[in-house]
Parts: C-alpha cells; sequence; structure tokens
C-alpha cells in the first residue's frame, strides 16, 4: 500500500497546520515543509520556527530547501542534520515565474546541465552534507519538464546518476501551474525509468482518486502525496485508510485549533490572514456555487476575529 504523504504548501501546511492534521486525524506517513530558501539567516527567519524540533515532535517531517546553489544547499542541510533531521527534499516544482526565471524551482528543468552541476555539488561536493553526514538522504520533488515534456528524459537521466532517495511527481508542466488536466504518459515515463523510488502527486481528491492510483501502480510507487483536498478536508487522509468521514463538528474543532495557535504564535492580522488562506480550500467544501462565492467574499473582507467568527458560523451552517 502506498504511503500517504501531506504536500507542502507555501504559507499553509506548515508546523501548525500539520500538528494539527496528525493531532485531529492522523494517518500520514510524512509531512514535506513548504519551501525554504537557504539563506545564511535560515535558522532566524520563520524557517527557523519551521523546523524547530519542539515545533514537530512525532511528527515524520521532511525539510524542502529551494535553491540551485550548491553551496547554500550544503551550509543549510549540515543546520537541518545538526537539529536531527535525515532527509532533505529539493524542489524541482515551483512554477512561480520569480523563482523559476532564476533557473529554481521548475526553472531548472529547462536547464539539465545546470541541474547536473547542482546535483554533483550536492552529493560530490567538497562540501557536501554526505561527507559529515554519510547517512543523510536526499529526495526530489519535481514537475514534468518547463514549456513540455521534451527534456523529460535528459532530467530523468541526470537524476539516474545520483542517490537520490525518492522522486515525487507532480506530472505538470511549468505552464501549467495547478491546472488542466495531470500528465499520466510523463508519469507513466518516469515510474519506467526513474532509478529511485517514484511516488505521485496532483489532484487527488477522494478515496476514489488514491485507490485508481494505488491500483494502477502498485508497488511501482513508494506514496501518495496530497495538497490542496487535504486543505479542504483534512480528514481525508483518515477516511482513505479506515473509511471514517470527517465530520462538520470535527472541521470545527480542527478550524479552530489552528486559529488559535495561529494567534498565538503571529500577530492577530497574520494568524486571520492565514485562516482566509486555508478557507479559499475550506469553502470548496460548500457544494453551492453561489453560496459558495458569498461566503468566501464575507470571509476574506472579514477584518478582524469576530467578523471572522461570524462569517464562519454562515459558512458552516452550509455545509452537509
Ligand atoms: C498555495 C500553494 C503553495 C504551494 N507550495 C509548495 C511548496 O512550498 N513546495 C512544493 O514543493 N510545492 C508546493 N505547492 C505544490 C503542492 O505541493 C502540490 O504539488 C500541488 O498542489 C499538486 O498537488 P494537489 O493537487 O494534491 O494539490 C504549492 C501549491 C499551492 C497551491
Amino acid at each position: 500500500m502506498a504511503d500517504l504523504y501531506l504536500a507542502p504548501m507555501e504559507e499553509i501546511t506548515g508546523y501548525v497546520f500539520r500538528n494539527a492534521v496528525s493531532r485531529h486525524f492522523g494517518h500520514i506517513d510524512r509531512f514535506y515543509t513548504p519551501f525554504i530558501s537557504p539563506d545564511n539567516r535560515i535558522m532566524k527567519t520563520r524557517a527557523g520556527r519551521e523546523l524547530l524540533p519542539e515545533n514537530n515532535r512525532g511528527l515524520n517531517v521532511i525539510p524542502q530547501l529551494l535553491t540551485n546553489n550548491a553551496g547554500l544547499f550544503n551550509e543549510a542541510a549540515h543546520l537541518i542534520a545538526n537539529m536531527g533531521y535525515g532527509q532533505i527534499n529539493i524542489n524541482f516544482g515551483c512554477p512561480s515565474n520569480t523563482v523559476a526565471a532564476k533557473f529554481k524551482g521548475s526553472g531548472i528543468l529547462r536547464d539539465p546541465i545546470l541541474m547536473d552541476r547542482f546535483l554533483d555539488g550536492v552529493f560530490d561536493g567538497k562540501d557536501s552534507i554526505l561527507k559529515s553526514f554519510p547517512s543523510f538522504r536526499i529526495s526530489v520533488k519535481s514537475r514534468v519538464g518547463y514549456n513540455d515534456t521534451s527534456d523529460l528524459p535528459k532530467v530523468i537521466e541526470v537524476l539516474n546518476r545520483y542517490p537520490v532517495c525518492e522522486l515525487i511527481v507532480h506530472p505538470r508542466i511549468k505552464k501549467d501551474l495547478y491546472l488542466g488536466t495531470v500528465r499520466m504518459e510523463a508519469f507513466d515515463y518516469v515510474v519506467a525509468n526513474s532509478k529511485a523510488p517514484v511516488s505521485y502527486n496532483g489532484d487527488i481528491c477522494s478515496v476514489e482518486d488514491y485507490e485508481r492510483i494505488e491500483s494502477k501502480y502498485k508497488e511501482s510507487i513508494r506514496g501518495i502525496m496530497i495538497g490542496r483536498a487535504a486543505v479542504a478536508d483534512p480528514g481525508i487522509f483518515r477516511r482513505i485508510r479506515t473509511g471514517e468521514k470527517m465530520t462538520k463538528q470535527e472541521l470545527y474543532g480542527f478550524l479552530n485549533d489552528i486559529y488559535e495557535t495561529y494567534k498565538k504564535d503571529y500577530s492577530p492580522e497574520n494568524a486571520l490572514s492565514k485562516m482566509k488562506e486555508v478557507w479559499t480550500y475550506t469553502a470548496g467544501l460548500i457544494t453551492d456555487e453561489k453560496v459558495r462565492a458569498g461566503i468566501i467574499k464575507s470571509i476574506i473582507k472579514s477584518k478582524n476575529g469576530a467578523q471572522y467568527k461570524d462569517a464562519v458560523t454562515v459558512a458552516f451552517s452550509h455545509m452537509i
């Protein structure tokens, strides 16, 4: 059976979200942090809070780094390894224009030579994390191309030169952003040609979606990662494993829990804006399109905790 992973989602699936989802619903095998851009201040910024062992107790967390600079990668990797983590995931998927223009994230997929040079520094460079921590593991999360999938064979050839411990594939190209149908032919190519164990990510929204991928690929994939659908329905992992559906009360308790923790750890404004971000997905549980649009509008417009709570009460009255 494929393992279940919570996807990294910037500003959303950080330590507050993952602790709550684990406590309220469970059944997640691995949690990936939203990407961290390594620089010298890595442990002083919010990335530090994200990685602090006391913020991740009892969870199998894999920090994700976004860079194409092997020196910066290895420097951050040493800090991360010294905190007790055993693996880092490299982001070769971020489609943001500012990131991709600098040949980072999905941007590196159009330059397999740069990717090769970067990975050589990561795995074999003189400051490689593997020189100080030989059992440290490095995985990759990738899209299947930039403008199209024509570079995919070269990308896989490069990745196959290194002991990548796992390759998580979101089978879209940079240009797709998060839209359109996933490119399963490209995913099949990766499964057939990758030396690293492959995991699947993209558009898993139901138990049926999970079972379709699981029964098609069986032991040829290691894990299935869920992002947006898990923000809307954090009980999806439990439902996949046990069949038990999330109740309205459970969702209410979960959202309340993360809001209270955000208020403790962030300013009231930031806590509110984080909840608004979550609600852009949660609102998907309201089936009537018109009602949903109105609810999203009133949650987004709320200026303080009291207005937010009123809007949430209305939202819950429309949920089945
Ligand atoms: C708002 C948002 C933020 C994301 N942040 C990250 C990130 O930090 N690192 C990453 O590898 N992928 C990130 N992703 C991509 C997701 O991890 C995942 O690959 C994508 O949403 C497809 O999976 P899904 O269909 O299950 O959501 C992000 C996606 C969204 C929508």
